[in-house]
């Protein structure tokens, strides 16, 4: 449910975020929006500072597209906050990154409260530091009982995993004899994988320009509509996520059927 219309005037109250309101139609905003949340380091490179600086940075952008998908009437938002190849990474950037998701969630509790945001994470939870995990699933239990929007982020989130550890959920089940092999179809995939219970992406933004799905929502995303922007992701703002469930308005959804 979009929030009402003057809280959502309030909200994008810019001239140019006036102007493309008015192009929005409120009866087909996507359910859900996922975001390969890129370009951090880019970001604080072009500023001369330390990656971490981008990706502190990018929390302010987290904050303020909750906000705007709240107002927009977007029923779940799904962020890539850290993947499973992103432990390649050297060792002082992946510990401010696991340090930095402990430290905005106590900050941000209350706001998230006040907000109605129900916070799911998903990914695997093993090699996750035990103090990051924790976080969030305190976070969880807390805002178990909020419906305004569910924010789901992917940590330590593979797709290939994903699916890997749906097929041993499933392998399971058959060997304990509680599942037929013959009655396995793409709903009991579906019903393995970390995301069971939420619709699958309508709309998939990457930002930074890059063309690739870098291992996200692989089963997930087989029909959603895609939208790359150049913009870094500490630049991202509402006018983007505006601009960019107005293009998807335009798209023409076809499923693999005809018109
Ligand atoms: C995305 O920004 C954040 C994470 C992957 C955690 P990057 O850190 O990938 O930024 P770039 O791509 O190096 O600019
Ligand atoms: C994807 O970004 C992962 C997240 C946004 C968390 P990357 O920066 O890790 O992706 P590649 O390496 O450019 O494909
Ligand atoms: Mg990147």
């Amino acid at each position: 449910m979009p929030s009402d219309r003057s809280s959502r005037e309030k909200f994008f109250s810019s001239k140019r975020d006036r102007e493309l309101l008015g192009q929005l139609r409120l009866d087909d905003v996507p359910r859900h929006v996922a975001i390969i949340m890129d370009g951090n380091g880019r970001w604080a490179a072009k500023r001369g500072l330390p990656r971490a600086a981008g990706h502190r940075a990018g929390v302010k952008a987290v904050r303020e597209t909750l906000s705007a998908a709240i107002e927009l009437g977007i029923d779940y938002l799904t962020v890539y906050s850290f993947s499973s190849e992103n432990w390649r990474r050297p060792a002082d950037e992946v510990n401010t990154l696991m340090g930095l998701f402990v430290e905005v969630l106590a900050r941000e509790l209350d706001s998230l409260q006040r907000l109605g945001i129900r916070v799911r994470v998903i990914g695997r939870e093993d090699d996750v530091p035990s103090e990051t995990m924790n976080a969030f699933r305190r976070t969880e239990m807390q805002t178990a009982g909020n419906g305004s929007l569910t924010f789901v982020v992917a940590l330590n989130y593979g797709g290939r995993l994903e699916i890997t550890d749906a097929v041993r959920g499933v392998v399971g089940e058959v060997m304990r004899g509680t599942l037929d092999p013959d009655a396995i179809d793409e709903t009991t995939l579906t019903e393995h994988l970390y995301t069971a219970g939420i619709p699958d992406p309508d709309l998939l933004i990457r930002t930074s320009g890059e063309m690739r799905v870098s291992n996200f929502l692989l089963w997930q995303i087989a029909y959603s509509e895609l939208w790359v922007t150049a913009i870094l992701w500490p630049d991202f703002s509402r006018h983007d996520l505006l601009r960019a469930v107005i293009d998807y308005q335009r798209r023409d959804r076809r499923f693999g059927g005809t018109r």
